[in-house]
């Protein structure tokens, strides 16, 4: 994720766009063509429309997985435009039927429980033999693999703007704070300041003081 000086991750606007560097973005796949499989949030690509396939560094690109719990995803997004292999599409059984009649031909569609468990997301991916998975948010997805304490390592950049506007969004969004968050510490491992951004490394640590599994 990257977030402004005032902690903020989205535009008044709902979008980010413009805030991170060239560097930030080359960064980004750097972190990608480690993973096997990203991760990318419905809000996000309505509202985004990102890039997810790699255009900076030369590697196999991660296969996408999307998340739809209510409703559809717009087709036209360049998610289903750009890929090696076909994004991986969890709904559930309220919109199993209208994904599958739009969606099979860009995408696999998994059918799982109504809420989208993030231990169903997280076993149908193992089983198809995939380990190494990046989140790239936004905030709501984030939190809910958060407070299943699912995040071995947080990757954030700061930029140099301030919003200053309440109510936009943070890394993690949810209702309530998140369980022990006083006691669950993420270990800072890398500050790297490149130009006038800083890339930040970090590490769950567990209250016991060991390393996250
Ligand atoms: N600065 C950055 O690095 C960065 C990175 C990413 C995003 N962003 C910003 O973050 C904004 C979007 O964040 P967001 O938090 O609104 O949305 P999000 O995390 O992108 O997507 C959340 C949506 O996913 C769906 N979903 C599917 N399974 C779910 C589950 N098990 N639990 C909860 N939701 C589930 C829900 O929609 P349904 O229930 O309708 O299916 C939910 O509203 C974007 O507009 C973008 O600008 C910033």
């Amino acid at each position: 994720m990257a977030m402004t000086l005032d902690g903020k991750v989205m535009r008044p606007d709902g979008k980010w766009y413009g805030l991170s560097s060239r560097k930030d973005k080359v960064r980004m796949d750097e972190y990608r063509s480690s993973a096997e499989i990203l991760i990318v949030g419905k809000n996000s690509i309505i509202n985004d429309d990102p890039v997810t396939h790699l255009r900076y560094v030369s590697s196999p690109n991660p296969r996408v997985v999307l998340l739809v719990r209510k409703g559809s995803i717009p087709l036209d997004r360049k998610i289903f435009k750009f890929y090696e292999k076909k994004p991986i599409l969890f709904c559930t059984q309220e919109n199993y039927d209208i994904i599958k009649s739009t969606h099979s031909e860009v995408s696999e569609i998994i059918r799982l429980s109504d809420s989208l468990p993030v231990e169903e997301i997280l076993e149908s991916i193992f089983r198809m033999g995939y380990r190494k998975i990046l989140l790239e948010g936004g905030p709501t997805l984030n939190r809910i693999f958060l407070e299943k304490d699912c995040v071995t390592d947080l990757y954030l950049t700061l930029v140099p703007f301030l919003i200053g506007k309440e109510d936009l969004l943070s890394i993690c969004r949810g209702e309530s704070a998140l369980d022990s968050f006083d006691q669950n510490k993420w270990d800072l491992t890398s500050v790297e300041k490149v130009e006038n951004e800083v890339f930040l490394k970090y590490k769950r640590y567990r209250s016991s003081g060991r390393p996250a599994p």
